[in-house]
């Protein structure tokens, strides 16, 4: 890449050349793209920016919130809700949905975020990040409630992460192939460094948290157990496996050389789908997957074709090379 391409470059032509995107779509993406610089800036603080460690609260999951869970959620509530652009957002760490106050335009689009995706991670100094996800309200309602966020992630407008790891890099889609931004800290500025990402459709690398296998249910236990019998077994090579606790680093390791990602069903807990959320974690990262010709399902069914019932469902989720998603997919389907 001879001339660098700056992310607002990067929008502005999608806006104009391509028509991609309309203008309050590129705004919101510039804003959102602010403030995971600030969050990155945060991250890269550590122990030295009072941001480690646990709050004494707990989110709509019940799980024990993070003091960067809620500062990571504050910064893209503040950083979006003056621009004019949304009309209300949804996160990981608010019950409810937050609707622009009265005293700023509303706009047309809904933005949904995990602000802080692999908390376990955030004291151990391991890669973490911001997963995003943008619909647009529907036209026929007055005002703004959480039914209007339940549509399937088939219309999102816009989806991406931003991993805060060795490099600070930004992964967006608005429906025109997988871009990479870097994060230039000595300009501040997010720079196109990969264009067209694909995923390669074979792998010989999966990862799943391993410890839960006791639980798992049949399909996913004859999948790894074939993988681990390596060259001797059915599929007659060898396997590796990764899994980092944080789905952003394990998905942008299969956007960068291709691999399968299993979070499945369990047995834990019987009457949950599954442990990780469908409108902030898997659509928008299931559309990135497909967008670089990988796949996305939760066992049975595309996920970006589950109508949501709520804010915070939850959905098994196999995603990355195509022939492997294929092959779990058609397990669950032999059943
Ligand atoms: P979050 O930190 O937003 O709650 O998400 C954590 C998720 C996901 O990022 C990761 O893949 C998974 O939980 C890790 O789960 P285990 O603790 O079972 O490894
Ligand atoms: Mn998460
Ligand atoms: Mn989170």
């Amino acid at each position: 890449m001879s001339q660098k391409v700056s992310l607002t470059r990067y929008l502005v032509e999608q806006q104009r050349v391509d028509g991609l995107i309309p203008a309050q779509l590129r705004l919101l993406l510039e804003v959102v793209a602010r403030a995971c610089k600030h969050i990155s800036q945060s991250v890269n603080k550590g122990a030295l920016g009072d941001i480690l460690g646990a709050a004494q609260t707990e989110n709509v999951q019940g799980e024990l919130q993070k003091r960067l869970d809620i500062i990571a959620n504050e910064v893209l509530i503040e950083a979006n809700e003056w621009g004019g652009h949304l009309a209300a957002m949804a996160s990981e760490e608010m019950d409810s949905i937050y609707v622009v106050p009265n005293r700023y335009p509303q706009g047309e689009y809904l933005l949904l975020f995990d602000p802080l995706d692999g908390s376990s991670n955030i004291d151990v100094n391991v890669s973490i990040g911001t997963i995003f996800s943008v619909l647009k309200k529907p036209d026929n309602s007055a005002g703004v409630s959480e039914q209007d966020f339940l549509q399937a992630g088939a219309r999102q407008v816009a989806a991406g992460y931003c991993v805060y790891g060795p490099q600070t890099t930004l992964v967006l889609t608005v429906g025109d192939g997988v871009a990479m931004f870097t994060l230039d800290r000595e300009q501040g500025s997010f720079v196109l460094t990969q264009e067209h990402v694909r995923v390669p459709a074979d792998t010989k690398e999966f990862a799943i948290n391993m410890s839960n296998m006791r639980h798992w249910d049949e399909p996913v236990r004859r999948y790894i157990d074939e993988c681990l019998a390596g060259q001797e077994g059915p599929r007659g090579k060898d396997f590796n496996m990764r899994w980092v606790a944080s789905m952003v680093a394990d998905v942008h390791r299969i956007l960068t050389r291709g691999g399968i990602f299993l979070y499945p069903w369990d047995k834990r807990e019987p009457n949950k789908p599954g442990k990780l959320r469908l409108m902030y974690e898997a659509n928008p990262m299931s559309w990135l997957i497909e967008q670089a010709g990988g796949a996305a399902t939760n066992g049975r069914e595309r996920i970006l074709d589950l109508q949501p019932t709520k804010l915070h469902e939850r959905v098994s989720v196999v995603l990355g090379s195509k022939n492997e998603v294929e092959r779990v997919t058609s397990y669950y389907a032999a059943l």
